[in-house]
């Protein structure tokens, strides 16, 4: 396991830990931007409260509901949807850089649960809609562009703006370990995200 990485075992048995749930929920789609870009997949995140991009979920307490239960839990709030997540979902778990040494040991666990296109779609309705947390803690879900587009727009632009925690890595490691995009040109769009100032 990578630095920093827990198993989910070893997470729980943190006694004084915080924990939080978030998930990339996705599908394949054969849509085509323009009629002539292939889409490929769509890819979920969310326009936070603070303005930052990051995954749908939030804090749970392990003390009251399982990991998944709670990540559910989350998920009805932000997206107005019950989506059930299993433990074969779970992908990783791991500390969280501390922000303020008084604060308790933060462990975000990272989940990724693929859908059909529909259903995604019914989660963008409801999040727009009748999620609880629509325009408060959620300002809006967004999908990732994942193509290229001439003078770096697509998935390098995306990439240029910024991430709540480790938001960015578990999109960047999610696509590579899915294969969503090739790692030829994850490393263009890595590339070209530095060269974008805003
Ligand atoms: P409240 O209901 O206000 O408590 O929010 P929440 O329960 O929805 O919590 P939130 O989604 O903000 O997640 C809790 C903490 O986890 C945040 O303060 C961040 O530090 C971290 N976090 C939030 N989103 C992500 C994400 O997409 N990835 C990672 N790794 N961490 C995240
Ligand atoms: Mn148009
Ligand atoms: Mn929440
Ligand atoms: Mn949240
Ligand atoms: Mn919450
Ligand atoms: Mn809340």
């Amino acid at each position: 396991m990578a630095s920093g990485q827990l198993s989910r075992v070893e997470a729980l048995a943190c006694a004084g830990c915080r924990h939080a749930c978030h998930v990339m929920l996705y599908c394949d789609t054969t849509t085509q931007l323009f009629g002539r870009i292939p889409i490929r997949h769509v890819v979920l995140m969310q326009m936070r409260f603070d303005g930052l991009l990051g995954f749908p979920g939030g804090l749970v307490n392990p003390s009251e509901e399982t990991l998944e239960a709670g990540l559910s839990r989350e998920l009805l709030e932000e997206l107005g949807v019950a989506l059930p997540i299993s433990v074969e979902d779970h992908v990783d778990s791991c500390y969280a850089p501390s922000s303020s040494s008084s604060s308790r040991q933060l462990i975000t666990h990272f989940y990724v649960k693929k859908m059909e296109e529909e259903q995604i779609r019914e989660v963008e309705k409801a999040a727009a809609s009748t999620a609880t947390d629509h325009g408060q803690e959620v300002l809006g879900m967004v999908r990732v562009p994942l193509y290229a587009m001439q003078g770096g727009g697509g998935l390098a632009s995306f990439l240029s703006h910024s991430f709540i925690g480790n938001a960015r890595s578990q999109l960047i490691d999610s696509l590579l370990r899915l294969n969503l995009v090739s790692p030829a040109e994850l490393q263009k769009a890595l590339a070209n995200s530095l060269k974008i100032h805003t």
